[in-house]
């Protein structure tokens, strides 16, 4: 199989803006992929499959590859008070591959890749692997555009892909692991690590699978929300997790009397913690990675804000 390589120079790790990247899986961010079949149902954000690369099995999440729209702005960022100075912003900070990738590249560069479910890189898929994958979802290429919901104008820009751990016949996660979850949610806040789409659907055994809402230190959303959105997105995990944990036992039937469901998480889900809502992610020191400090810190207060303040509609 020929894989058309899609760039003069090697890819880089991405997104290409301050804070934490993930490298690619392979050197050219391509590989020979064997598709085996499709995991769960169709998400909000693209397709993931069962996949053999180099003998071995992952997941491989294929994320749509859409040109800076008014989706990223009005929808993902849509409760910023503040525009951000370039639609590529929009696109390195709320696109969902590229959250994907900054929560992957922090937890690798802080070395705790066991507090989700691990991923190993991303991929590009080639223009024929796309067919493949649409041919093989759809019964048809003909669908492509609509499948990765693309424009004329995008047609070329490829279908980006996170290699990640499968887990097999996995349950999301059983009352035994309740107290793990928690604890490992925590240190996902003290990492900078906010997932803001906490669910049973994304955890399988115990661990978070999905980081495509994820906000990673530094972010234009913390400082760019007013006081009351920042309440909500600071409970907002606990109280996903709370809530995960109450409907998954309800319909399993769990014997709430040997259940320990953490108090602290109970209080943060309701801001009733003494720290609130439990570890502040905005304090993390993502500056200590960044090879220019200064550039970085002035880039994320000034730069990726437009200078009239305000959000404008
Ligand atoms: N690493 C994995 N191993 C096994 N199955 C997985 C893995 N990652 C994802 N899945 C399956 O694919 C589904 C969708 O994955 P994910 O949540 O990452 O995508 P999504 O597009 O955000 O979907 P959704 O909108 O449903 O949240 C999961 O609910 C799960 O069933
Ligand atoms: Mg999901």
């Amino acid at each position: 199989m020929s894989l058309s390589g899609p760039s003069e120079s090697p890819p880089k790790p991405l997104p290409r803006a301050p804070g934490p990247k993930l490298a690619p899986f392979t050197r050219t961010a391509h590989a020979v992929i064997q598709f085996v079949n499709e995991l769960g149902s169709p998400g909000q954000d693209g397709r993931v499959w069962e996949v053999k690369i180099r003998g071995k099995t992952y997941a491989l999440k294929m994320i749509s590859n859409i040109s800076p729209t008014d989706y990223l702005r009005d929808d993902l960022a849509g409760h910023l008070v503040r525009d951000l100075s370039s639609p590529q912003f929009y696109a390195h900070y709320f696109d969902p591959f590229n959250c994907e990738c900054r929560a992957y590249g922090r937890l690798k560069e802080e070395n705790q890749e066991h507090l989700a479910v691990r991923s190993h890189g991303y991929l590009l898929l080639t223009h024929a692997q796309e067919l493949e994958i649409t041919r093989l979802i759809t019964g048809t290429e003909d669908d492509r555009d609509d499948l990765w919901e693309r424009t004329e104008k995008d047609r070329n820009l490829p279908v980006r892909a996170i290699v990640k751990d499968l887990v097999k016949g996995g349950h999301p996660f059983t009352a035994e692991q309740v107290p793990q979850m928690w604890a490992d949610l925590k240190a996902l806040h003290e990492l900078g690590i906010m997932v803001r789409d906490i669910n049973i659907f994304n955890h399988l055994n115990g661990k978070i699978i999905d980081f495509s809402r994820s906000w990673s230190t530094p972010h234009p959303g913390y400082t760019a929300i007013d006081r009351y959105d920042l309440r909500e997105e600071r409970s907002g995990d606990p109280h996903g997790l709370n809530r995960a944990v109450i409907e998954w036992g309800i319909g399993n039937r769990w014997a709430w009397d040997q259940v320990v469901i953490p108090d602290e998480l109970v209080k943060c889900a309701s801001g009733r913690s003494p720290n609130k809502y439990g570890p502040d992610p905005r304090v993390y020191n993502w500056l200590k990675w960044e090879k220019d400090p200064l550039v970085a810190s002035e880039f994320m207060e000034k730069h990726v804000f437009t200078g009239s303040g305000n959000k404008e509609h």
